[in-house]
C-alpha cells in the first residue's frame, strides 16, 4: 500500500513536534507547516529540515501549492493562536488565524480533493464553563473568551464541512497537555518546572482554583493516530473525541505534586490572580474514544511529570530569556 504523505500545521508546537515524530518513527511521509522561523536553529526536537515548510496557513496560495505538490492525505490542523493571555490581548488576530486559517484548508479540501482527511485540534475550552458537570461530545459548545470562542467556531465549521460537503473530518476536544518539547512558557507545568530549575518566583496568573483535566502528550498523540486510522478505514465520515484524564485537581495541587517529585519545598510562589477572564473548572467525559477507538490513557501522572522534568533540564539553555 503507498505510504501516505501527511502535514502537520503548528509542527513545532507541543503537540505538532511529538506527532511528527510519532509518525516519522512510523515511516509516514511527514511534512510540517509552522510559520515560527528561528525554530530550525535551536532544533532538538528531532524534525528534520528537509521535511519543512516556513510559512503562515493564511497564505491559501502556499498551502494549496503544498497540498497539490506534495499530494497530501491526510493534514493534521494543530497550528494556532493557543495562549489564552495572546488571545484576549489580541481577539481580531486569534479569531482571523483560528477560524480562517481553519476554514482555508476546508474549502481548499473542498474543491481539490475530498478524499483528504481533515483531523482538526479543537478543545475542551470550546465547551465552555459547564459548572461541575463533566462534558459530553453532546455538550454544546458554549465558550465566551477569545481562545475559546475561536475553537467553538472552528470546531463547528469542520463538523459543518463533514455534513454538508461529505470531507472527513476528525474533531479531538483534548485536556491540558503536558510533556516534552513545549516552548510556550506561561502554561502550568512547564512554566513551574522552568521557575525551579531557574531558581525564579514562579507567578501563579489565576487565584490557583481552576481545575483542568491534565493529559501527557503521548497519549494525546495516540489518539490523534487512532482517529486518522478511523477515518482511514471507517466509513463514517466524522468523528468527534473528547481526549481526558484521570487527573482532575486545580493549579495548587498540580504545584504540590511537582514539588514533591522534585523534592524541594522551599520554591517561591506568587499569586498574581490577574486572570478573570478563564473558564473555572473544566472534568471531560472521554467514555466515547475508549469505546469506539480502544483509546487508554497509557501514562500516569507521576511518570508524566518525571520525563518532562527530565526533558526541561537537559534543554533548559533553550530557555535563556525566561
Ligand atoms: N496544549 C494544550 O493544552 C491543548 C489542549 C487542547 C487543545 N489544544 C489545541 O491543540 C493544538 C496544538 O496545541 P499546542 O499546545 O501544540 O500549541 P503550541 O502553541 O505549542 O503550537 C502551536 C504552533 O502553531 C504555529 N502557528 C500558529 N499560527 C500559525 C500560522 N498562521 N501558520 C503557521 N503556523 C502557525 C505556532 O508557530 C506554533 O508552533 C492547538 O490547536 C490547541 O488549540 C492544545
Amino acid at each position: 500500500m503507498k505510504t501516505k504523505n501527511i502535514l502537520i500545521t503548528g509542527g513545532f508546537g507541543l503537540l505538532g513536534s511529538n506527532l511528527y515524530n510519532f509518525l516519522n518513527k512510523k515511516k509516514y511521509n511527514v511534512f510540517i507547516l509552522d510559520k515560527k522561523r528561528n525554530f530550525l536553529k535551536k532544533n532538538y526536537l528531532n524534525i528534520k529540515k528537509d521535511r519543512v515548510f516556513l510559512g503562515d496557513y493564511l497564505n491559501k496560495d502556499l498551502i494549496k501549492k503544498i497540498i497539490l505538490n506534495k499530494k497530501i492525505d491526510i493534514i493534521f490542523h494543530t497550528g494556532a493562536v493557543t495562549q489564552v493571555l495572546e488571545a484576549l490581548k489580541n481577539p481580531g488576530y486569534t479569531y482571523d488565524n483560528n477560524i480562517n486559517g481553519t476554514l482555508n484548508f476546508l474549502n481548499i479540501i473542498n474543491n481539490i480533493n475530498k478524499k483528504i482527511i481533515f483531523i482538526y485540534s479543537s478543545s475542551d475550552k470550546a465547551y465552555g464553563e459547564v459548572g461541575k458537570k463533566s462534558y459530553t461530545e453532546d455538550t454544546c459548545l458554549n465558550s465566551i473568551f477569545p481562545y475559546d470562542v475561536s475553537k467553538s467556531c472552528a470546531d463547528l465549521i469542520c463538523q459543518s464541512y463533514a455534513k454538508t460537503y461529505n470531507l472527513k473530518i476528525g474533531i479531538l476536544r483534548c485536556a491540558n497537555l503536558y510533556g516534552p518539547g513545549d516552548l510556550n512558557r506561561n502554561r502550568l507545568i512547564n512554566g513551574f518546572i522552568i521557575s525551579v530549575i531557574k531558581k525564579k518566583i514562579f507567578k501563579i496568573r489565576s487565584s490557583g482554583k481552576l481545575v483542568r483535566d491534565y493529559l501527557y502528550i503521548d497519549d494525546a498523540v495516540n489518539a490523534y493516530y487512532l482517529t486518522m486510522k478511523s477515518l482511514t478505514k471507517g466509513k463514517q465520515n466524522l468523528r468527534i473525541y473528547n481526549v481526558g484524564s484521570k487527573y482532575n485537581m486545580n493549579v495548587f495541587k498540580m504545584i504540590n505534586k511537582i514539588s514533591k517529585i522534585i523534592n524541594k519545598n522551599d520554591i517561591k510562589i506568587k499569586i498574581l490572580n490577574s486572570s478573570k477572564k478563564e473558564i473555572l473548572s473544566q472534568k471531560l467525559n472521554y467514555n466515547k474514544i475508549c469505546k469506539e477507538l480502544k483509546w487508554k490513557q497509557k501514562t500516569n501522572l507521576e511518570n508524566g511529570l518525571r520525563k518532562t522534568l527530565s526533558w526541561y533540564k537537559s534543554n533548559i539553555n533553550f530557555f535563556k530569556d525566561y
